[in-house]
């Protein structure tokens, strides 16, 4: 059943939702002009569209975000088109072969089957309802790389039409929907807020996390005015449980940021007290899960070797940027993070340096099995994975490196001649050391407390159990 997105005015926790009359944003402009009473018409047909599942909804860039979101919106019944200029990842689609780990194949052809449309040609989408982009903001040396976002904006600009509502999806600093993405959008002559409607929607997307996914992970939504909050909101109301509308694209945009850097910050916080403790030769994970029993002001978070994905290492820096730029002032609780959690992985290889030393073995030529590649449990995602920095130090050292992935397909061109191979209990047992570096659900603790002869258990999942080795 679609949801209804019309009638009474809606309550959503923070922001009430203007139907008709005087609304924050002026909802007929000062003076009730042609124009705002043109936008309240195009308003209109577009959630009336949206009503009757007779929309179009491009989904720009068709990766770890859009991909599942493309798929969530042939779920509900709208035509969806998936555009994304890497053209052999179109051809993987238009062949039923996902590339993003939380969608199988089974689900990529069933969309195909039900209305979903790949494709690198632009001109696909004319005469689009909606347009969600969701392209990469990667970092070039330390500063924000908006150019993903710039070429996917000129891109929509190329087929924008009067009535339709754009919506940034990528994560990045505040100001990025008003500043950068609508003066593209009007380089048409169509103007924002008036003959098409703007805003920004950051996704929370986790990936292998099997309890929130896309539909019950409530979702925030702006928009740069009025009428351009009700028509992301409308959209993303026929896609998710649960909205969270904010007044501006800005505070929508700072939310990301906020989210990712309380989570950077505070792994970093216990990444630094796991290095302290074991001078002090305490238990950081006893003292964890002890402090975890406070049933309020405190929140779980657990060492590891250091933080990956497309997040957490990338967006906090965002954040700090546009502190610095817009106040002169450095954030330095995003430097001091960034600068723990990027040692992580030295720290690692200094424990593993000990640990063989302790053992009358040189890292040189030791063989060392690498459980876990990606940046996290449960998912395929090794960009930034801190298993790379590990790989990387270890080779430099001489080591005799193998990994062991159960989500990375084999075809996967590891770093430092890294070879991936399968995990067995011969191959732990011919190791002089393994190192637990994800917490993958498929790794077998009791197979490597029995056949490794040296652990370091980088995740703290051995830690109930008995083995010959240490925990991070
Ligand atoms: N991966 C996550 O877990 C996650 C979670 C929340 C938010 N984000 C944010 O979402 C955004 C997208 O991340 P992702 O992980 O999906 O990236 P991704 O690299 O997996 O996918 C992005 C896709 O966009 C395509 N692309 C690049 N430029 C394009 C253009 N001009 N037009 C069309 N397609 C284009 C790329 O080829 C790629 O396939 C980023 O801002 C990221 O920070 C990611």
């Amino acid at each position: 059943m679609p949801k209804a997105t019309r009638g009474a005015p809606k309550r959503h926790g923070l922001w009430r939702i203007p139907c008709r009359g005087p609304a924050p944003f002026g909802r007929l402009g000062a003076s009730g002009t042609v124009a705002s009473l043109v936008s309240a018409s195009l308003l209109d047909s577009l959630l009336a569209k949206l009503d009757e599942r007779a929309a179009t909804v491009a989904i720009v860039g068709q990766g770890y975000v859009g991909l599942p979101v493309a798929m969530r919106c042939v779920e509900v019944g709208h035509r969806t088109l998936g555009y994304e200029v890497d053209a052999r990842r179109v051809a993987m689609l238009r062949a039923g072969h996902s590339y993003v780990g939380d969608i199988p194949d089974d689900q990529l052809r069933a969309a195909l089957a039900g209305g979903y449309t790949p494709t690198d040609q632009i001109g696909d989408l004319a005469g689009f309802d909606v347009a969600v982009i969701s392209v990469p903001t990667p970092l070039a040396e330390g500063i924000p790389d908006l150019s993903f976002v710039e070429s996917a904006s000129h891109a929509v600009a190329r087929v924008l039409r009067a009535g339709s509502v754009v919506i940034l999806e990528s994560t990045t600093y505040p100001g990025t929907t008003d500043e950068l993405v609508r003066p593209i959008l009007e380089s048409t002559g169509l103007r924002a807020g008036e003959d098409f409607f703007l805003g920004y929607s950051p996704e929370r997307i986790d990936p292998g996390n099997a309890m929130f996914g896309f539909v019950n992970t409530p979702k925030v939504v702006s928009g740069i005015d009025a009428d351009s909050l009700r028509a992301v909101d409308a959209f993303f109301s026929t896609l998710v449980d649960k909205t969270v509308p904010v007044k501006s694209c800005r505070e929508a945009e700072l939310v990301k940021l906020l989210e990712n850097t309380f989570r950077h910050v505070n792994i970093a916080l216990v990444n630094e007290l796991a290095m302290f403790a074991d001078d002090l030769g305490v238990d950081i994970w006893n003292a964890i899960d002890a402090a975890s029993t406070k049933p309020f002001g405190y929140m779980r978070f657990t060492p590891g070797p250091g933080v990956g994905g497309h997040c957490l290492p990338i967006d906090p820096s965002y954040l700090s940027w546009s502190v610095k730029r817009r106040s002169g002032h450095p954030f330095r609780f995003v430097e001091l993070a960034n600068d723990v959690n990027e040692h992580m992985p030295e720290y690692v290889v200094r424990r593993a340096q000990r640990m063989l030393n302790d053992r009358g073995l040189a890292v040189r030529g030791a063989r060392i099995v690498l459980l876990g590649f990606a940046y996290k449990a449960g998912t395929s995602d090794w960009r930034e994975s801190p298993s790379v920095a590990v790989a990387d130090l270890l080779a430099e050292l001489g080591a005799d490196i193998v990994a062991c992935d159960p989500y990375l397909p084999a075809s996967a061109e590891l770093p430092a001649q890294t070879e991936l191979v399968e995990v067995t209990a011969e191959l732990l047992a011919a190791a002089d050391l393994v190192v637990l570096l994800v917490d993958h659900p498929e790794f077998d603790p009791d197979l490597v407390c029995r056949s490794s002869r040296l652990v370091l258990d980088t995740k703290g999942v051995l830690r109930s159990r008995e083995f010959v080795g240490e925990t991070l």
